[in-house]
């Protein structure tokens, strides 16, 4: 089955074509990269597709259903990691991801679950300020998913981290993929693309440029192609500044 089907979706902002013209699908259980330089569109485009933004034009199908106007059909079974990370003050991480798990009804024991899970047992009583940039990224992935759902994305969820923080969080993002989950993420680490994704839709300015296995993308330009910032080079004309 298909868990995204995206058509010709454009969004403008006043003379900005954040999202033009974009196709996109992607399959039950796959893990999908939407790898871009800041400004390409990727959050627009996650957060329409998310159902959180209406299109000016094209359509979006997520797991089989129209997702505006808001479509309580698909809600449950999506998680959302939004790229600025909102907590509510002053909980601890145990109480932030209770809240959250009671919004979908799920138990607090389960809630608690997630916080081992994504190895935060020990910090369950400490309150969301004084965790790292990695756990708290780690918390919100947390909170993204106590629900269970079968389609996850991410927007962004290793910038600012340091590196040994991203590659905990690269193999806590492989774990929610073996699980069954299909991801979707964004991301403008081209590493990050490469290491951890299955296909890679590579987006700048509002387009999506080319979608494919990042081993395609590169053998696809021929000999000179060895990475996915000559593949960036090729497509845009210029090199990849994220
Ligand atoms: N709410 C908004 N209002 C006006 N312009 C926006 C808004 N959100 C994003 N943009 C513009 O749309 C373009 C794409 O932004 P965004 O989707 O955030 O890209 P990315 O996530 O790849 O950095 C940028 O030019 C950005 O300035
Ligand atoms: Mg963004």
């Amino acid at each position: 089955m298909t868990a995204i089907r995206v058509r010709d979706l454009t969004k403008v902002y006043g003379e900005v074509r954040a999202v033009d013209g974009v196709d996109l699908d992607v399959a039950d259980g796959e893990f999908v990269g939407v790898l871009g330089p800041n400004g390409a569109g990727k959050t627009t485009l996650l957060e329409v597709v998310e159902g959180l933004r209406r299109p000016d034009s094209g359509t979006v199908e997520v797991l089989g259903e129209q997702v505006w106007p808001r479509n309580a059909a698909v809600l449950p079974r999506i998680g959302v990691q939004l790229q600025a990370s909102a907590f509510f003050e002053r909980l601890t991480a145990r109480e932030q991801i209770r809240t959250f798990a009671a919004l979908y009804d799920v138990s607090p024991a389960r809630a608690d679950d997630w916080l081992e899970r994504v190895g935060l047992g020990e910090k369950a009583a400490s309150r969301v300020e004084d965790l790292s940039g990695g756990q708290a990224q780690r918390l919100s992935i947390a909170c993204a998913l106590v629900h269970d759902p079968d389609l996850v994305f991410l927007d962004e969820p290793t910038a600012a981290l340091d590196p040994q923080a991203r590659r905990n969080l690269w193999d806590l993002l492989r774990g929610i993929h073996e699980a069954g989950r299909t991801v979707v993420l964004t991301t403008h680490y081209m590493d990050e693309a490469e290491v951890l994704c299955q296909r890679v839709a590579v987006m700048d300015a509002g387009q999506i440029l080319r979608v494919g296995t990042p081993a395609d993308l590169i053998r696809d330009l021929g000999a000179p192609a060895r990475n996915l910032e000559d593949v960036f080079l090729h497509l845009t004309g210029r090199e990849y500044r994220a």
